[in-house]
């Protein structure tokens, strides 16, 4: 395994640029809202177990799987078994899927920046709903990522996490810091993040800890198999895999100490609720009236604030063009700059619609464009996060526990120079029956909490709209595995070197 013309010059970049996917929206905004809606420290204890029961196997799984293969999803799988290869497929379909949201939001975010100055506060609704600007900024966005991505792994990716992640990591605690000198209000928003409150943490607060951590890794979509193929024997794979969880989970609880405080502090001197925590709102709303609040000083730190967040949605959009034309550089030979903007170019047209559909329902707009009841957003948010995720990862323990079997990974691994020492036996065990039934978990009750929701008193009914996500997002899936005994299994799916210098 030499190096590759085309893979990571050194550790650190390949670490840095996984922590890059990892670290995204997820962090900054999803962890600290399920964090305020399930008990506080609570659900950070759950969050933290869940890392590294399900986090920590299934990343090493997905490394070593991309690594063993120098290879794209693709073909890393059909090297474990011809007859799994179709997660390959799955974790190509995925991320293409999911580049086409989350580059809207990753719009905002560049809207929010650029608009610090002129403030952000009450803007949201108006600007989400407004259409045209939401477009123009998604392509901005989707255009900085393509330009990284073109420029390869080397020379493209592993550049910009460099630069990047520190400036993020940089803005990150130097909000955190300002926000706990804010006087007022402090210590409640920290007695709420710090002090777990059990009675607030119910099942569904659980699950929705075990579905974070693994988002929050870019676990079950391809990317650490994409990133692990581009790296060799020069990667020490458990003590990467300890640094990229180790960096995500550090910026998902400093997100906590640069939200909380600062929201608590409005509110008291308001004495008043700034805003919902909740999903889109707490980002786009409260943060704006919390950072206008504060005056000139305020304008200056939503302008960094929101840049970090937009750095850290590009690394993670880049991690999801990347996996997709890895497959598309390998498979058809083509070209990265053919491969990546053609991709780039169907994703910018997919995001238009999901753009406007959100801004539609955001603005409470009659026949606003939805799909079994759900803005298109939020309808590719769960076939790809409650449902395919989980099993694109769920299989990727498997393969490695069932199929390969741990001893013979094992066996590859210390013949690769990794030798896992103590954590061998426990991996043996994890890979195989922990980590596999805990996954497991998060799909089955996912799924049953997408058919049968909690109506407003708390009672489970039927929902047909879930019934039909659910089978939209198994179709699709079906789709992959046809797709794949028909056109893939016995067709050469090509590798790293395949691609043209
Ligand atoms: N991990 C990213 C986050 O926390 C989201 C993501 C998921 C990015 C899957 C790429 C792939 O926001």
């Amino acid at each position: 395994m030499d190096k590759k013309k085309n893979g990571f010059a050194s550790g650190i970049g390949f670490v840095l640029a996984a922590a890059g996917s990892a670290v995204g929206l997820g962090n900054l905004w999803g962890f600290p809202y399920k964090t305020h809606d399930n008990g506080g420290a609570a659900f950070v204890l759950v969050y933290v177990a869940c890392v590294l029961l399900i986090g920590v196997v299934t990343m090493m799984c997905e490394i070593f799987i991309g690594r063993r293969a120098q290879a794209n999803p693709v073909s890393a799988f059909k090297k474990v078994g011809k007859n799994v290869g179709w997660l390959g497929v799955l974790a190509v379909l995925i991320p293409a899927f999911i580049a086409c949201y989350y580059s809207v939001l990753g719009g905002y975010t560049v809207r929010f920046t650029v608009n610090s100055f002129a403030g952000n506060a009450g803007t949201f609704i108006p600007f989400a709903g407004s259409g045209l600007a939401v477009v123009i900024y998604t392509a901005v966005f989707i255009g900085m990522a393509l330009v990284v991505v073109m420029a390869g792994v080397k020379g493209g990716i592993e550049a910009a996490s460099k630069v990047l992640m520190p400036v993020l990591f940089l803005i990150l605690v130097a909000t955190a810091i300002f926000s706990l000198s804010l006087g007022e209000g402090v210590k409640e928003g920290l007695t709420f993040y710090l002090k777990p409150d059990f009675s607030k943490l119910s099942g569904t607060g659980i699950l929705s800890a075990m579905g974070q951590a693994f988002y929050s890794l870019s676990l079950g979509m391809g990317a650490m198999i994409a990133y692990g193929s581009y790296t060799g024997k020069e990667i020490n794979l458990v003590k990467s895999t300890a640094m990229i969880c180790l960096c995500d989970t550090a910026v998902a609880l400093l997100a906590g100490f640069a939200i909380f405080p600062a929201v608590y502090h409005y509110n008291v001197i308001h004495g008043s609720s700034a805003g919902a925590f909740q999903g889109v709102g707490l980002m786009f709303q409260t943060l704006p009236l919390v950072f206008e609040d504060l005056g000139t000083v305020g304008k200056i730190i939503s302008f960094f604030f929101f840049a970090m967040v937009g750095i850290a949605a590009v690394t993670s959009v880049i991690s999801l063009l990347e996996v997709v034309s890895q497959f598309i550089i390998q498979k058809f030979r083509v070209s990265r700059k053919k491969a990546v903007s053609v991709l780039a170019l169907i994703c910018f047209a997919v995001s238009i619609p999901v753009g406007i559909s959100l801004g539609q329902v955001l603005g409470g707009k009659e026949g606003a464009i939805t799909v079994f009841g759900q803005n298109l957003l939020d309808l590719f948010d769960i076939i790809t996060n409650t449902v395919l995720m989980p099993v694109c990862a769920f299989f990727s323990c498997v393969t490695i526990g069932w199929i390969l079997g741990p001893k013979k990974a094992l066996g590859e691994m210390a013949e690769d120079g990794q030798k896992l020492g103590w954590f061998a036996p426990i991996f043996a065990v994890m890979v195989k029956y922990v980590t596999p039934l805990l996954i497991a978990a998060i799909e089955i009750f996912g799924v049953y909490d997408l058919i049968f929701p909690k109506n407003a008193e708390g009672l489970r009914i039927f929902s047909s709209n879930g019934l039909g996500i659910t089978l939209c997002a198994y179709g699709l899936l079906a789709i992959g595995v046809i797709l794949y005994f028909v056109f893939l299994r016995n067709t050469a799916c090509g590798t790293n070197a395949d691609e043209e210098a």
